[in-house]
């Protein structure tokens, strides 16, 4: 895991990357490197950190603990996040930490999703291939940070990855490093 400190002051930012396949992977694989090339962020691999799925639940809640902005990266699978993933709010999230009495401790951190589709972003709409928008396919991480007391904002998503061609992925890389510097506000969908 990479971990370095920020020299901008701004918020100390935590990116949950969830590939099970890391050295096959495109686009996951690249936008977690360019962030770890800038190097201000902490770019923390589940599933290498964990290739038994035995979450530490200390020393993740411990990683929350010491960062504001928390990014969720993974590559969309079932309309979802990769097993892991789920796993890992399962566990980490837990009562008295995340939710319910003293439960506390999330309150006010961010909460940034960032996914990649084989599935183009116009096949996300009502009607459409897929049928519902990425915001409403999303709404259990949305919920899960307004039950933790955390800012959900909006979504980052690379779509219809076979057509990204090596120049476009450049470019969501970049824009992904400002995404999650918060320097690039808006999703990059309009849903
Ligand atoms: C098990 C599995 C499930 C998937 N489910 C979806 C899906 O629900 N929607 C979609 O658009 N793409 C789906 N895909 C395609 C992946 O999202 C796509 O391969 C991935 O985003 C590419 O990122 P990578 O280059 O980092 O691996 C699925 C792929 C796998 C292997």
């Amino acid at each position: 895991m990479s971990n370095r400190s920020n020299p901008s002051g701004s918020a100390a930012t935590l990116i949950i990357v969830a590939h099970p396949d890391l050295e096959t992977s495109r686009i996951n694989k690249r936008l977690a490197a360019e962030l770890e090339r800038r190097g201000n962020v902490t770019v923390h691999r589940l599933y290498e950190t964990y290739p038994d799925e035995k979450i530490d639940v200390a020393r993740e809640q411990e990683l929350l603990l010491t960062h504001d902005r928390i990014v969720l990266q993974f590559p969309l699978f079932w309309y979802s996040s990769p097993s892991l993933l789920k796993k890992w709010m399962d566990d980490v999230f837990e009562l008295g930490f995340a939710h319910g009495k003293g439960g506390d401790k999330l309150n006010g951190k961010e909460l940034l999703i960032a996914t990649s589709s084989g599935g183009a972003q116009s096949m996300y709409q009502a009607g459409g291939f897929h049928n519902y928008s990425y915001s409403e396919l999303l709404r259990p991480f949305q919920q899960s940070a307004n039950l933790a007391g955390m800012i959900y904002r909006p979504h980052f998503v690379v779509s219809g990855i076979r057509e990204v061609s090596d120049e476009q992925l450049e470019k969501y890389a970049a824009d992904y490093a400002a995404y999650v510097e918060g320097r690039l506000a808006l999703s990059r969908t309009k849903d």
